[in-house]
């Protein structure tokens, strides 16, 4: 049957809170990669056009809540909204808002949707966001929310660079059907590769190496939610393996994607051998094109002497960042007709 690819993806998002939600379909995220090409190589180059997206979202306000630590997700943020000209305003230190006086995080989310037109959150509370969308979507100004980061559990914006970044690389060969991923370290509470594996459901035959010490292994629900997926062939279903063997994981892999030690999250004092889930020089002795990603800020898992490879795409991975947020947020508060855009 040829069936007409969808083009115009208008109110398709009302917010992103997870990586899980069922917008996230495999049609979707192929127009999503497409419209973030199409804005990164047709309208974030020239002066001329830089301008022209300048105006396509001017007078709308973002609020950018950040209650936790954040240098690349904030900035990408705050550029993403400059380039569609979306005003913004933020609080990044509890401190200074009255959370300090005693106020609910509900009732300061609320106030903040009766000055702008959208609310992008991070939070060391994993649920927060979920709840606070919910808590909106019961007033009269139901704003869209965006998770930019919710405790130990979702990154969904995250999820949607990573995806972009291995789409734009792979996008002659296939894009992401088919592929050896390998995603290493603190699998347990790196929320990035959560998210990213929940997106991940939408491609054939993928097979993940996840490589991690026992005690910080991938929570069982998110390889539940993977093997849940049923495609109608059998080798179609995503290959998932668990080990803690690096150097076998990354035999004939097509991505290593590496995660910091998230001691943050940690009360108790870890006693693990961390080096065991660091990349080496000799996991890049091999011809092999195996692009190495990593949602920073990096520790020892990924030594600066890497940075060199071709392979490594960790630079371009967080510019990605800010053209995957440029297009989501057109999404979520677009103005202009659709088709303007010149999709590819
Ligand atoms: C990640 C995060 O905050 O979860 N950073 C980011 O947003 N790029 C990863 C991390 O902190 O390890």
């Amino acid at each position: 049957m040829n069936r007409a690819v969808r083009t115009d993806y208008r109110g398709h998002l009302k917010h992103v809170l997870s990586a899980t939600q069922d917008e996230f379909d495999r049609e979707f995220l192929n127009h999503f990669c497409d419209l973030t090409s199409a804005i990164r190589t047709k309208y974030g180059k020239k002066q001329d056009d830089l301008i022209k997206m300048k105006g396509w979202l001017v007078g709308k306000r973002a609020m950018l809540y950040f209650t936790q630590p954040s240098t690349r997700t904030f900035i990408s943020f705050v550029s993403a909204c400059q380039m569609l000209g979306i005003d913004v305003v933020h609080v990044q230190d509890p401190n200074v808002s009255s959370s300090v006086k005693g106020e609910s995080e509900l009732d300061s989310i609320r106030t903040f949707s009766s000055f702008v037109d959208i609310i992008i959150m991070r939070s060391p509370i994993s649920g927060l966001a979920v709840d606070a969308a919910r808590h909106l979507d019961a007033t009269k100004r139901p704003v869209p929310l965006i998770n930019a980061g919710g405790g130990t559990k979702e990154h969904p914006t995250q999820a949607l660079l990573d995806l972009y970044t291995f789409d734009r690389t792979w996008r002659k060969q296939g894009r992401i059907d088919n592929k050896v991923i390998v995603i290493v370290g603190d699998l347990r509470d790196s929320r990035t590769v959560h998210s990213l594996c929940y997106l991940l459901r939408n491609y054939r035959g993928i097979e993940l190496r996840l490589v991690s010490p026992p005690e910080l292994a991938m929570p069982r629900e998110v390889i539940q939610f993977l093997k849940a997926v049923k495609w109608e062939h059998e080798s179609d279903q995503p290959k998932i393996v668990e080990t803690d063997d690096l150097d076998a994981a990354v035999d004939g892999a097509d991505a290593v994607y590496l995660t910091r030690l998230q001691k943050e999250y940690k009360d108790e004092e870890i006693d693990i051998d961390y080096s065991r889930f660091a990349l080496r020089p000799v996991h890049l002795e091999t011809p092999r094109k195996m692009v190495i990603l990593h949602p920073m800020p990096r520790g020892p898992e990924l030594p600066p002497e890497l940075d060199a490879d071709p392979r490594n795409l960790i630079w371009r991975q967080q510019r990605n960042g800010m053209w995957t947020r440029t297009a989501l947020l057109y999404l979520l508060l677009w103005k202009m007709s659709y088709e303007k855009l010149m999709v590819s």
